[in-house]
């Protein structure tokens, strides 16, 4: 039989799959109707052609933002087709389009107004897209609204240009989706000052809520009967320890099912659950560790052989250890610490500072928060 005959015949628990996928977005979002209203009492006024005042919507990781913006968007544009209102919405996602030249760019593309994705000056550019709405090209009445979801990759990227093209550009309203609270800090006093901005946060899920959640996306995803008792609940658990993150839970939730069907189960059990979350882990640090630049992840095994030799690891051995491995490519002391910190910020190790008492100073002392086994598995991975 042939290979993807035999795959396609083989028996599984998932009704469709791509219910779980993290670009379906479900008909109803439980818990968040409320910040689907808020939005939409500022996107209304488009109705009566005003300007909307531009949003900022604030949460962390898997809060539900990316989905209500782009459910209150198709609702919009629902009633706006309706009463053939001349209202433009487009979703923008920063780590697709990373600089001003390029988020114009496909703005104007989605105006009908084509230019080149290379090639042009950025103020050409900018002219063409201001032009749109200075000359009334698609109409005196037309009102766009730009969601820039991820706005903080843009704003490291390309600074902050595009917001300012965007707040002086009349008839455009802006709503911004960051999953940081600080991420104004990249935006200097002059276009935060034009960014006339309401401010919107989305508070993380409790277990109860994502509960609900996986109830409604289980429904359609698998096969009736599959979900032992406790799994949901589980997951949802899970997942509300990890910063109330939805995407986790349906992660958690989606692996749970592959692993049932890896074991030909008919059902899955609370036992895939925590499978499903070593596996999830598991993939993320080697990810993580499969992608460090090469001096950190020589730092990295650096801190995995004195692990395995039981050393109390303090910065001064660390280096010793690490100018062995790195040979002539080595970075300065100075610079190790630079990486202690990335390193820690990436939950892969722990750095604390303790005294050794009166007058003999403070000394850091680096603990590794993985697997050894796990870190050495990716860092082979990278030869
Ligand atoms: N209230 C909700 N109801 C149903 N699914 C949700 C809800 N909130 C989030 N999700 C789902 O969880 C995942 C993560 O949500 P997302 O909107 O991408 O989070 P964020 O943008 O805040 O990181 C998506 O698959 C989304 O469909
Ligand atoms: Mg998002």
């Amino acid at each position: 039989m042939n290979i993807f005959e035999q795959l396609k015949e083989q028996k599984t628990i998932f009704k469709d799959k791509s219910y779980l996928d993290h670009r379906f977005i479900p008909e109803t979002l439980p818990h968040r109707d409320e910040k689907i209203k808020l939005i939409a009492k500022h996107w209304v006024e488009a109705l009566s052609n005003i300007t909307p005042q531009d949003i900022t919507i604030y949460g962390k990781t898997g809060t539900g933002k990316t989905a209500v913006a782009k459910y209150a968007a198709k609702q919009l544009e629902e009633v706006a087709a309706q009463n053939n209102l001349n209202i433009k919405i487009v979703y923008l996602r920063c780590t697709d389009y990373n600089t001003e030249y390029q988020i114009l760019a496909k703005l104007c593309q989605e105006l009908g107004k084509p230019v080149p994705y290379r090639g042009w000056t950025k103020a050409e550019v900018v002219n063409t897209f201001r032009n749109l709405f200075t000359n009334n090209i698609l109409g005196e009445d037309l009102i766009l609204i730009v969601i820039l979801d991820e706005i903080d990759v843009i704003l490291k990227n390309d600074g902050d240009n595009i917001l300012y093209t965007l707040t002086r550009t009349d008839n455009v309203s802006i709503t911004s989706i960051s999953n940081y609270v600080d991420f104004k800090r990249y935006i200097k006093p002059k276009v935060k000052s034009s960014l006339r901005d309401r401010e919107i946060v989305f508070p993380p899920y409790n277990a109860q809520q994502l509960n609900d959640i996986l109830q409604e996306r289980s429904k359609l995803s698998f096969n009736d009967g599959v979900i032992d008792e406790g799994v949901l609940s589980l997951c949802s658990a899970l997942a509300a320890k990890e910063e109330g993150d939805a995407r986790y839970a349906l992660d958690l939730l989606k692996t749970s099912g592959e692993i049932a069907d890896e074991k030909d189960s008919d059902v899955i059990t609370e036992n895939f659950v925590k499978e499903a979350k070593d596996l999830i882990e598991h993939n993320k640090i080697i990810d993580i560790v499969m992608t460090l630049p090469i001096q950190q992840q020589k730092v990295l095994e650096a801190i995995t052989l004195l692990t395995y030799k039981k050393e109390e690891i303090t910065s001064g051995l660390l280096y010793e250890v690490y100018q062995d491995l790195a040979k002539n490519d080595k970075v300065s002391y100075r610079r190790l610490f630079d990486f202690i910190n990335e390193l820690e910020m990436l939950g892969l190790i722990s750095a604390n500072t303790i005294s050794r008492g009166r007058g003999k100073g403070r000394t850091n002392i680096i603990t590794l928060q993985c697997d050894t086994d796990l870190i050495d598995q990716a860092l082979i991975y990278k030869d």
